[in-house]
């Protein structure tokens, strides 16, 4: 193949940054391009405070844009990988830009990545379930204009099946090479994710040129992947195992969330049934965590699109099959409101209820399509006193915004409504009626007994509502504590709290007894993620309802 000198990314968001990055580490000689038409993400890659936190981006781009020496050996290569990264990085030239000059470096590659942003279409022509291809046809015509001729066009974003072919990238006189390279990357492991990726799946036309351009792609990657790891197939089965991929496992989680219905009313642990199935080899353990429902950018919108693909092709069927793993997933997200809402007698007036965890999963501040937004504006329409909102990693001001945005302005407390976001973990718990978990962050397990603790009660500034537990529990070892107490003082400074660097965060884990006394009873934790050992929990005094197991307030 062709050698490869020049790579140019469109689109600077969660794929094209972290891809290219590996890319440009892996491949010192080739000059790797990051564009996008927003110019203000541009300043922000280039700056020390990329706009998306990755685990080991930083240290990575460190290498690739600064061309400082970092030692990359806490990379640790899974079993079965031999590590390319050397110990220290050697002095190198910086290889990877960031810039919003979109034409010129476009006019400068080999091969032109585009990864631009593929929704769901809202309006419309398959409005809801198709995909929108907007910023994706945009970009392709800036590439018609530009590009060299032989340049390899690559479609890194998601695209419908049949894409490459109905892409119309062509100048007269000029033929264009378009090939599938969809990512698997998934968030909060993206550099992980690159650096050691189960498979590379590279569509091609099966002609002489078709093969020559994803020769020339697999070149880029065998820097660093084993070639029997890079799998080539034609333009269309890849695209289609794009979205298969992640129907599949939006499908085991939706079964799994199936079946933690029928453990709730039946006294079966979904846990338990997932152990069991998972040590069968041809089932697999992973992805069979039941809880309220998958989120992130991509489960639901390549769901939707299969969908939109099987009702195109007159096969309501099939497209009925892969839409009920998405009423699945909302049917998950309700039945747990309804939990909350019903160990609460039914009703949310004039109280207080903390949803912790506002990212869709642990480790990233991703709040695509989070389970944690629709609770919350279910929450909403209940009327409470307070919806507080806690995530150690999502910055509070992009929470209040995207809050907002989804459930309406008015949703704020600043504005009426009655979600208030916190930075303090103990401040949103404190005199609420019932913590939801909503995130597995680490944080919020709970480490095994700790009844007896003696720890005292966190915050000094007490309001006589929340010294309720002390008063009425005259077992609670925690002596209520004076508005000034020194100690209290000294605690409140290492109270689990928002971390604006997530590269300086500690897993500092939650002291659920604190919480436990600063709630109103009956202090009822609701986990919807599946983290809480729940003997333990008991023996501090919660009442604790998980999914996918019979709670007290259930009818077996
Ligand atoms: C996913 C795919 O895993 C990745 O390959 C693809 O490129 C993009 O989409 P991502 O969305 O980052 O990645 O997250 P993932 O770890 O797959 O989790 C998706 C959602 O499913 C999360 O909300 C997670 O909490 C939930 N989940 C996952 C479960 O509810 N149960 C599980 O057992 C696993």
């Amino acid at each position: 193949p062709p050698p490869v000198r020049n790579i140019c990314f469109i689109g600077a968001g969660f794929v094209g940054g972290p891809t290219a990055a590996v890319i440009a580490l892996h491949n010192p000689d080739v000059r790797v391009s990051v564009v996008d038409r927003d110019e203000k993400r541009i300043r922000r890659w280039n700056s020390k405070h990329p706009p998306i936190y990755e685990p080991g981006l930083n240290k990575i781009l460190r290498v690739t844009r600064d061309g400082s020496r970092e030692s990359l050996c806490d990379f640790k290569p899974p079993a079965g990988w031999e590590t390319r990264l050397s110990p220290s990085s050697k002095t190198r030239n910086p290889n990877l830009v960031f810039s919003s000059d979109v034409a010129r470096s476009v006019a400068q590659a080999d091969i032109v990545m585009v990864a631009v942003n593929t929704p769901t279409k809202r309006r419309g022509n398959g409005g809801g379930s198709a995909t929108d291809m907007a910023a994706f046809e945009a970009v392709t015509a800036t590439v018609a204009e530009h590009a060299r001729p032989g340049a390899i066009i690559v479609e890194k974003s998601t695209v419908p099946c049949r894409t490459s072919q109905l892409l119309a990238i062509h100048r007269p006189g000029v033929h264009f090479e378009i090939l599938s390279n969809p990512e698997f990357l998934s968030a909060g492991t993206a550099i992980n994710d690159l650096l050691y990726a189960n498979r590379i799946l590279i569509g091609a036309r099966n002609t002489e040129s078709g093969r020559r351009a994803a020769s020339a792609l697999a070149s880029v990657y065998a820097s660093w992947i084993p070639p029997e790891r890079i799998i080539t197939t034609n333009c269309f089965s890849s695209e289609l195992a794009k979205l298969v991929a992640n129907a599949m496992l939006a499908q085991r989680i939706s079964s799994m969330n199936s079946i933690a219905a029928i453990c709730e009313k039946t006294g079966a642990d979904v846990d338990e049934v997932a152990g069991a199935i998972g040590a069968d080899p041809r089932i697999g353990s992973k992805f069979l965590r039941a809880g309220i429902g998958f989120g992130g950018s991509c489960f639901k919108k390549d769901i939707l699109s299969l969908v939109y693909l099987a009702e195109t092709l007159v096969l309501p069927e099939v497209a009925q099959y892969w839409r009920a793993v998405v009423d699945m997933n909302e049917f998950a997200r309700n039945r747990f409101v309804t939990r909350a809402v019903k160990c609460l007698n039914n009703t949310l007036t004039g109280k207080k209820v903390t949803v912790l965890g506002f990212a869709f999963k642990k480790n990233t501040n991703d709040t695509r399509e989070s389970p944690a937004l629709d609770i919350i504006r279910a929450l909403e329409e209940e009327g409470p006193a307070e919806i507080a909102v806690y995530d150690p990693l999502c910055p509070p001001t992009q929470m209040s915004e995207e809050i907002g945005r989804f459930a309406g302005n008015g949703a704020l407390q600043s504005n009426g409504g009655s979600v208030v976001v916190y930075s303090d973990v103990y401040a949103a718990c404190r005199g609420t009626n019932a913590v939801l978990i909503t995130t597995e962050f680490d944080e919020f397990k709970n480490r095994a007994g700790r009844s007896g603790d003696q720890s005292r009660p966190l915050e000094s500034t007490q309001t006589p509502s929340m010294r309720l537990a002390h008063a009425e529990d005259p077992l609670c070892p925690i002596p209520p504590c004076s508005d000034d107490c020194p100690d209290c003082q000294v605690e409140a400074s290492s109270t689990l709290s928002f971390t604006s660097n997530p590269e300086q965060r500690r897993t500092t884990k939650m002291d659920w007894t604190k919480v436990y006394y600063h709630m109103r009873r009956p202090q009822w934790v609701l986990d919807g993620r599946g983290v809480l050992e729940i003997e333990s929990m008991e023996r501090i005094g919660f009442r604790v309802e998980s999914v996918g197991r019979c709670g007290a307030n259930q009818e077996v």
